[in-house]
């Protein structure tokens, strides 16, 4: 399990950081042939390098402040920048689900950048530097800045994270021990903006917003078996096999301001079967009609599914 730890990139086991930037790209091109390949091949192996050195050189300015820089893929990224690789075992595009008026959209995102650090000014210039050294290969298609809200609170404020797992049961949650090598220390990532409807949600009563979510307001405690509805969001969301939790790692940050905000949902898996059950339970109706009811107040606007690969895998790529 060490060896796997020490495989994985540096923002995939770490909590949340108090400020996190999330870019977006989508490739320019479409490479069916072998000239673009080719193209890419050198494209992809810059841009890697190019994310390590301003790593490095953005952290040297204040090493407190922790700044790491974490990258997925996309099964169409993937298959275009990476053809001679294998592609990991279970990375494919996020299918959509939906069910009555709810909606999980698959959008568009083939390459995903994670900028974790303690302060908004140098994430934001990694990610100016970031976009530019990709701008021949991809676009930038969404940007968006996350922060710590009060004590790790979403905006609907409630406190976000508690039951993740930690040590040795995170690192098992999260990380791919079962593949092809290179991939081994890689991890699943499935990413979800939502949007609040913090007018509805403000309407009702404290009493009611905590058997929405499981757990209570002020002090995060969970509810008790008979006090929690079989609709509460912690209820829906959690994924058992044979009878046994399997858990998630979620590195979620609100984001936004008084007039638009939400969640990032970040959930970082060893397989995307978890997270992509999950996200069954809680949109689809049982037999009751019962769904998450947390789905009453939030709306995903996107939905992609990435493969963080390991520092093993991105390593070859960095010639510096
Ligand atoms: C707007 C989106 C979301 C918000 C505001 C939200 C908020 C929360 C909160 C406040 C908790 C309780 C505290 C905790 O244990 O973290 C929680 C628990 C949890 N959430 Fe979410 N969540 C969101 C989306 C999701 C999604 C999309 C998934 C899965 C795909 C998910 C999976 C979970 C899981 C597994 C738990 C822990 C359940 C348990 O074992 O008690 N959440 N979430």
């Amino acid at each position: 399990m060490t060896q796997l730890c020490q495989r994985a990139q540096s923002g995939v086991l770490s909590n949340p950081s108090t400020h996190v930037e999330y870019l977006t790209f989508c490739l320019k091109q479409d490479s069916t042939s072998i000239t673009t390949q080719q193209i890419n091949q050198q494209a992809i192996s810059d841009f890697i390098a190019a994310v390590s050195g301003i790593e490095k050189s953005i952290n040297q300015k204040d090493l407190t402040a922790g700044l790491n820089i974490s990258i997925g893929f996309s099964a169409n990224a993937w298959s275009q920048l990476f053809p001679s690789y294998p592609t990991p075992a279970e990375l494919h595009p996020f299918k959509e689900m939906s069910d009555g008026d709810r909606l999980f959209p698959a959008t568009a995102g083939d390459v995903f950048i994670m900028i974790k650090s303690e302060r908004i000014d140098l994430n934001f210039q990694a990610a100016k530097y970031i976009m530019k050294s990709f701008s021949e290969l991809a676009s930038l298609v969404e940007d968006i800045q996350g922060y710590k809200y009060l004590d790790n609170r979403d905006m609907i404020d409630f406190v976000d994270g508690t039951e993740n797992p930690n040590g040795a049961e995170r690192a098992m949650a999260v990380l791919v021990a079962e593949d092809n090598d290179l991939h081994q220390g890689g991890s699943y990532l499935h990413v979800q903006r939502y949007v609040d409807k913090q007018l509805d949600w403000d309407k009702q009563t404290t009493e009611y917003q905590e058997q929405v979510i499981g757990r209570t307001k002020m002090d995060n405690v969970e509810l008790t078996d008979e006090e929690k509805p079989v609709w509460a969001h912690n209820a829906k969301s959690k994924v058992e096999v044979e009878g046994l939790e399997v858990k998630m790692l979620r590195q979620n940050r609100p984001y936004g301001n008084a007039m638009e905000h939400g969640t990032m949902f970040i959930g970082f898996a060893a397989t995307p079967t978890i997270i992509e059950t999950s996200l069954s339970q809680m949109i689809h109706a049982d037999e009751y009609g019962n769904y998450d009811r947390l789905l009453d107040f939030v709306d995903a606007k996107t939905g992609c599914l990435y493969f963080m690969p390991s520092k093993t895998f991105l390593e070859q790529f960095d010639d510096g």
